[in-house]
């Protein structure tokens, strides 16, 4: 992860892992090398006490600084928690994916979710970037 400047990043709490977030790219193919697709777990233990939220911006940071323009989330339509989480890191939902997901013995649907990062689609990548 850290060849392809991918933030990976984990939060610890008197030494043990309580959470965590990381990015992959969003596709494989070339054109795609600004976009990532994030995803973020905090231990059930310790949710409610701003460990998302500070991992999530530590994210977008780490992102923006490794030269990604855009970031993307798969959010379950019922997770409030991370879909207000997401709002307050100015992510908007750009789609819903209906009935993707079959979970506790129903279909559920899934929200798309993006930001850009920096100066987004903007302007072009930074020249180290670019080819
Ligand atoms: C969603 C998740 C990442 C949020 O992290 P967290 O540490 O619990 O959240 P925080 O305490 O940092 O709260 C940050 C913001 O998230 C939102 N939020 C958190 N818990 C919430 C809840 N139970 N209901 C509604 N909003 C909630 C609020 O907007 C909150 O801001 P506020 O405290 O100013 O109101 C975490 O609960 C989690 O890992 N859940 C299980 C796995 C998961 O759903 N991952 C995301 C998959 S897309």
């Amino acid at each position: 992860m850290r060849n392809h400047r991918l933030p990976h990043l984990v939060a610890t709490l008197n030494g043990d892992v309580v959470g965590y977030a990381y990015v992959v790219l969003f596709r494989k193919r070339p054109a795609y090398r600004f976009a990532v697709k994030h995803s973020i777990y905090i231990h059930h233990d310790h949710q409610g006490r701003g460990i998302g939220r500070l991992l999530l911006g530590e994210l977008v940071d780490a992102c923006a600084a490794s030269g990604f323009r855009q970031m993307i989330g798969y959010i379950d339509a019922d997770n409030g928690a991370s879909l207000a989480l997401h709002d307050k890191f100015g992510f908007a939902r750009v789609g819903v994916l209906p009935g993707v997901a079959y979970r506790y013995g129903k279909w559920c649907d899934t929200v798309m979710v993006q930001r850009s990062l920096a100066s987004g689609a903007t302007a072009p990548p930074a020249s180290v970037f670019s080819r």
